[in-house]
C-alpha cells in the first residue's frame, strides 16, 4: 500500500484533484493548477465556491445545524457560550448583511482588529460570505503597525471591539484605531466598534458606527459565488525589512488544503472538538481556530485567556475536560509557561483529560526537553509541526490521520504531501543528509500556500522565489537525518520568534534608529528559556553623556508604542561602534553568537576586529 506522500509524488495533480472532491463546490474546477512563468501557483482557479458556505451552511444543509460549531470560553470575563452551526451561520449572515449595508462589495478589503471573541470569527466568515477580503490584525499590535496595514490593504471598513483583556489589564482598542487612521494615508469609510461591557469606547469620530446598531439594521445575506483563485484573506507577516508582507490566500486551494490537513495531519473526524490555543491575529488562528475545524465539521474553541494566570497553570486541562477536547494545538512557549508554574504537572491530575488524543505544537521549535515533559505529563502523542504564515498549513508533520510514525524529539517528522522539501547550500546546490543548510521547497507550492504578496507581486517573487531557481525560500535552516526526518533549527534571516510570535528585528531597528540620540543600532535575538527568543539591541549613541539610562528607558517605551508590548523589547547594550564588514554591513550573526555565548569564526571581511572588544566588555 502506498502512503499519501507516495501517492502525491506519483501524480501530484491527480492527488489534489481527488482531494478537491472533498469540498462542496458550486461548480467543480476543471483547471487544477496554473503556474506563472516565475513559478507562482494558483489552484482550482475556475472552480466556483464560497468558503463561508463550506464552513457553515454546508453543515446546516447536511443535517448538522444543531451540532456545536464554536465554544467561546473566556476566563478573563467569566463568560462561556456556545454556538451551533445553525446559530453561527445565522449570526454570520447578519454580520455579512451589515457589511453590505456599509457598502462593502465582493473584492473589497476589510480590516478586523479584534480580541478573541466570537464576533471576530463571525467577521472573518462574513467577509468570506460576501466575497470581501479580510485582513485580521493581531490586537497586540500598536497603532503604527495597524496604520501600515491600513495603508497597504486600503480597507473600506475596520471592524473592532472597544477593548481586549490582558489578564488584569484592559487594552483599549478605540484610541489605537483612531491613532492608526490618523497616521494612515488611506482613510476607511467606516469604523465599526463592538462595545464590550468591560470598557465601552467613545464613538466620537464621523466614521464611527456601533456594531449592534448596524447589525440590528441589517438583513441576513446568503453566500456569493467566488472563483477558486479569488482572494479570501490577506495576513501580514514580518519579513526582513520593517514593511510587513501581506500574504494573499486564495479561496479554493485554502479550503481543499485545510480540509485535507484536518483529516490527514491532525486526524480529526467530523464532530470532534479541536482547540487551537492561539489568537485569530496569527495564521494558526486563521487556519485552525476558524477555517480548518469549521470546514471539517469540528467544534472549535475561542479561548480568551492565557495558559497561566487565568487563573492558573491548570487552565488548559480545565478547558480540555469541560469541552471534551480531542486535540489541542498551541505554541511550545505556552507549555513551557505551564511547566514553569507546575513543573511536576500536578494540576493535570485535578482534571479528566481522557478525551485528549493528541497535542500539536507549532509556531517555533519544540525543544526536546519540553516535548519530553509534555509527553510524560499528558501521556498522549506530542506532535511538532513546522509551517509558516506563508504556507497556511503544515509543511512537515507526523500525519496523525494516516500512518503516524515514531516521534523523534527535536524533529517536525517528515514533509507533508504536497511539499518537496530540499536542503540547499547558499548557491542552491542540494546538501546531503545530515548537512545543515537553507530549507527550500520545490515549486509549485501545494494548495493553500500564498499566491502573492498583496499589491506587490514583484516583492512576492523577490522575497520567496528568486533565491534558488525553481524553489520557494522558507527563511528557515535545518537538515534531514538518515531516516528522512526534518530538523528545523531556526531562521536564517532577520526574523525573530518571540513566544511563537513572529517579528522582524529590522522593524525594531527602525524604531530605535528614529530616536534622536541614536546614531545606529543592530537588533539580534537572544535565547530565552520561556519565550524562545527575545530581542536585544546594540546601540551606538550620538553622544549622550550621563543620559544613557534615560535613553534606554525611552527605547523600551518607543518599541512598545510603535510595535506593541508583544515585541518584548527590554534590553539595550550601549556600545561605541558596531562590528562591520569592509563594505559597511553590520555583522549581526557575530553579534548574535557573542550574545548567546556561542563560538563563531569572525569573518575575514571584518573591517576592524578591535570593534569586538567593546562588545565583549558590555556582555561580560
Ligand atoms: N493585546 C494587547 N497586548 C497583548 C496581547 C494582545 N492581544 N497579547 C500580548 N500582549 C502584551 C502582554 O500583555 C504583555 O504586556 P506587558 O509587557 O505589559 O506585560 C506583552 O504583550 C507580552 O505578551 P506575552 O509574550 O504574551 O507575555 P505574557 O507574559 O503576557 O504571557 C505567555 C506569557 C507564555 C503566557 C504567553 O506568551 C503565551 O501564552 N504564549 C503562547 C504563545 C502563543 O499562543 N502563540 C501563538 C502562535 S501559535
Ligand atoms: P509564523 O509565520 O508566524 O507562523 O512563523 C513561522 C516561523 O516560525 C517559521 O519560519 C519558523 O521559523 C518558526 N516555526 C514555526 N513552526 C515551527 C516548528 N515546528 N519548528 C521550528 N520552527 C518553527
Amino acid at each position: 500500500m502506498t502512503n499519501d506522500y507516495q501517492q502525491w509524488q506519483s501524480d501530484p495533480l491527480e492527488f489534489w484533484r481527488y482531494q478537491a472532491q472533498s469540498i462542496d463546490w458550486f461548480t467543480p474546477p476543471e483547471t487544477i493548477l496554473s503556474q506563472s512563468n516565475e513559478g507562482a501557483a494558483s489552484w482550482f482557479e475556475d472552480g466556483e465556491m464560497n468558503t463561508c458556505y463550506l464552513a457553515l451552511d454546508h453543515h446546516v444543509l447536511n443535517g448538522h445545524g444543531h451540532q456545536k460549531a464554536l465554544i467561546y470560553d473566556s476566563p478573563v470575563t467569566g463568560k462561556l457560550r456556545s454556538y451551533s452551526f445553525q446559530e453561527l451561520r445565522d449570526e454570520t449572515a447578519k454580520v455579512a448583511g451589515m457589511l453590505v449595508e456599509l457598502g462593502v462589495k465582493k473584492g473589497d478589503t476589510v480590516i478586523i482588529y479584534m480580541p478573541m471573541i466570537p464576533q471576530a470569527a463571525m467577521a472573518m466568515l462574513a467577509c468570506a460570505r460576501i466575497g470581501a477580503v479580510h485582513s485580521v490584525v493581531f490586537g497586540g499590535f500598536a497603532a503604527p503597525e495597524l496604520a501600515s496595514r491600513i495603508d497597504d490593504a486600503e480597507p473600506i471598513v475596520i471592524l473592532s471591539a472597544s477593548c481586549g483583556i490582558e489578564v488584569n489589564r484592559i487594552v483599549e482598542y478605540k484610541p489605537m484605531i483612531d491613532a492608526a487612521i490618523n497616521l494612515a494615508n488611506h482613510k476607511p469609510t467606516y469604523s465599526v466598534v463592538l462595545q464590550r461591557e468591560e470598557k465601552a469606547a467613545l464613538l466620537d469620530q464621523p466614521i464611527d458606527r456601533d456594531w449592534v446598531e448596524c447589525l440590528d439594521a441589517a438583513e441576513a445575506v446568503g453566500p456569493v459565488s467566488v472563483r477558486g483563485d479569488d482572494p479570501l484573506y490577506i495576513l501580514y507577516t514580518s519579513g526582513t525589512t520593517g514593511k510587513p508582507k501581506g500574504v494573499v490566500r486564495q479561496n479554493g486551494g485554502h479550503a481543499v488544503a485545510l480540509k485535507y490537513s484536518m483529516d490527514a495531519v491532525y486526524g480529526m473526524k467530523h464532530g470532534d472538538v479541536f482547540w487551537s490555543a492561539s489568537d485569530v491575529g496569527w495564521v494558526v488562528g486563521h487556519s485552525y481556530i476558524v477555517y480548518g475545524p469549521l470546514l471539517h465539521g469540528c467544534t472549535t474553541i475561542m479561548f480568551e485567556g492565557k495558559p497561566v494566570m487565568t487563573p492558573d497553570a491548570g487552565a488548559f486541562w480545565r478547558v480540555i475536560e469541560q469541552h471534551s477536547v480531542n486535540a489541542i494545538f498551541s505554541a511550545p512557549t505556552a507549555f513551557r509557561a505551564i511547566r514553569r508554574e507546575d513543573p511536576d504537572g500536578l494540576l493535570v491530575s485535578k482534571y479528566d483529560i481522557d478525551s485528549l488524543r493528541c497535542v500539536f505544537a507549532a509556531g517555533e521549535r519544540l525543544d526536546p526537553s519540553t516535548q519530553e515533559w509534555m509527553s510524560n505529563t499528558l501521556g498522549v502523542p506530542i506532535i511538532d509541526n513546522w509551517w509558516q504564515t506563508e504556507t497556511g498549513w503544515p509543511i512537515a508533520s507526523n500525519l496523525m490521520g494516516r500512518e503516524s510514525l515514531s516521534v523523534k524529539p527535536g524533529s517536525a517528522t517528515k514533509p507533508a504531501p504536497g511539499f518537496d522539501v530540499q536542503i540547499l547550500d547558499d548557491h542552491g546546490q542540494p546538501l546531503a543528509q545530515g548537512e545543515q543548510g537553507n530549507i527550500a521547497i520545490k515549486l509549485p507550492l501545494p494548495p493553500g500556500c500564498l499566491a502573492s504578496v498583496w499589491n506587490d507581486y514583484p516583492r512576492f517573487i523577490d522575497s520567496y522565489l528568486s533565491d534558488y531557481l525553481g524553489y520557494y525560500t522558507s527563511g528557515d535552516g535545518g537538515y534531514f537525518d538518515e531516516d528522512g526526518y526534518l530538523f528545523v533549527m531556526g531562521r536564517v534571516d532577520d526574523v525573530i520568534n518571540i513566544a511563537g510570535h513572529r517579528l522582524s528585528t529590522g522593524d525594531i531597528e527602525e524604531v530605535i534608529a528614529q530616536h534622536p540620540d541614536v546614531a545606529e543600532c543592530a537588533v539580534v535575538a537572544m535565547h530565552d528559556d520561556l519565550k524562545g527568543e527575545l530581542p536585544v539591541g546594540f546601540v551606538v549613541l550620538n553622544s549622550a553623556d550621563g543620559q544613557s539610562s534615560r535613553i534606554e528607558t525611552e527605547l523600551v517605551g518607543r518599541v512598545r508604542q510603535s510595535i506593541g508590548a508583544i515585541a518584548c523589547y527590554q534590553h539595550s547594550h550601549l556600545v561605541s561602534r558596531l562590528p562591520k564588514t569592509r563594505s559597511g554591513k553590520v555583522l549581526r550573526k557575530v553579534l548574535k553568537a557573542m550574545l548567546n555565548g556561542e563560538n563563531i569564526a569572525v569573518p575575514a571581511t571584518i573591517d576592524d576586529p578591535s570593534s569586538l572588544d567593546d562588545i565583549k566588555k558590555v556582555l561580560l
